[in-house]
């Protein structure tokens, strides 16, 4: 007999809004739950000695989960499991998502959470899950601030900080973001370590670069919290030129921002590891010249409910 799996499992997909890569150093971010995120069913296979399987088509993956496996996304799944003291055979897991992979829009922390939730059940708590997931983010890049799982667990907007119970936001009003998916793949471990290793370099001229990026996000909050987009879409300005300091955009990012704000957005910034993944904007009065400005990039809106 093997261990049991429940049949059905969900998490969300996440976008930071404020404050990626200070927060590995326990600075504050923000960050919002995506709808779009992922579902895995699980089914039996006709023999349990079988091993696992993984299939996500809409992420070109198709994996067995061998304890050899060199593949990042087998090892960080087994890592899961192994956690939860799952099953190590006898399950088809399929899933399905509307979340472009490795964008930086929470797609692993999504798989990692559903997982844990197929092993544990709709009744497991936030931080049991979380602490699961985050085995498996581990795989990905050695030391995740643990944002990505957290808010693929709980969705909505949440302030985070490393290692603290995160607090739930508010918005005052709508939040019409715009999420430009730059097509080029990055990895967040080599973003993290050009962060580190410009900290490292000169810490006496960017440690006050996290800090500025840690109060970016508290006025943002309170921006947030107050509906004031215009003050929201400065920030976004203020952070990806902050980002740009800590040596993780790129050309091809301030292009896209600066085509962005040219096309009526408030404000935009990268979003994630950057130097690749997707650009964030907030959208201004007449959200679809965003979409005239990337005609071949597909930009996703998603409006944050006021609450
Ligand atoms: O993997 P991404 O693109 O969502 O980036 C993660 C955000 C970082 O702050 C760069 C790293 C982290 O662990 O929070």
């Amino acid at each position: 007999m093997t261990i049991p799996l429940h049949p059905r499992a969900e998490a969300h997909g996440k976008v930071i809004v404020l404050g990626e890569h200070a927060v590995v150093y326990g600075y504050p971010a923000v960050a919002a739950g995506l709808p779009q995120g992922i579902v895995l069913e699980a089914s039996p296979r006709s023999d349990p000695r079988l091993p696992i399987t993984l299939t996500i088509p809409a992420w070109d993956l198709d994996l067995e989960l061998h304890p050899g496996s060199d593949h990042p996304v087998a090892r960080a799944c087994l890592e899961v499991l192994a956690h939860c003291d799952g099953p190590v055979t006898g399950w088809a897991i399929r899933g399905s998502s509307a979340l472009p992979p490795r964008a930086g829009l929470g797609s692993s922390a999504a798989l990692t959470v559903a997982l844990a939730r197929l092993v544990y059940g709709p009744g497991a708590s936030l931080d049991d899950v979380v602490a699961a997931s985050l085995a498996g983010e581990r795989v990905f890049h050695g030391e995740p601030s643990g944002l990505d799982s957290r808010v693929a667990a709980q969705g909505g907007v949440l302030r985070y900080v490393r290692g603290e119970p995160p607090r739930q936001i508010r918005p005052g009003a709508p939040l019409p973001l715009c999420i430009i998916p730059s097509g080029i793949p990055r990895s967040t471990a080599d973003q993290v370590a050009r962060c580190r290793s410009r900290l490292e370099h000169l810490p006496s001229v960017v440690r006050p670069v996290l800090i500025a990026v840690g109060q970016a996000v508290e006025s943002g909050i309170h921006a947030i919290e107050h509906g004031d987009l215009d003050t929201l879409g400065v920030l976004f300005d203020v952070a990806h030129g902050l980002l740009g300091a800590l040596d993780v955009s790129s050309p091809a990012l301030d292009r896209m921002a600066a085509d962005a704000r040219a096309a009526g957005a408030r404000g935009a910034k990268l979003t994630g590891a950057g130097c690749g993944g997707c650009l964030l904007a907030l959208a201004g009065d007449a959200p679809e010249s965003l979409t005239a400005a990337f005609p071949s990039l597909r930009p996703l809106f998603v409006e944050v409910a006021a609450s």
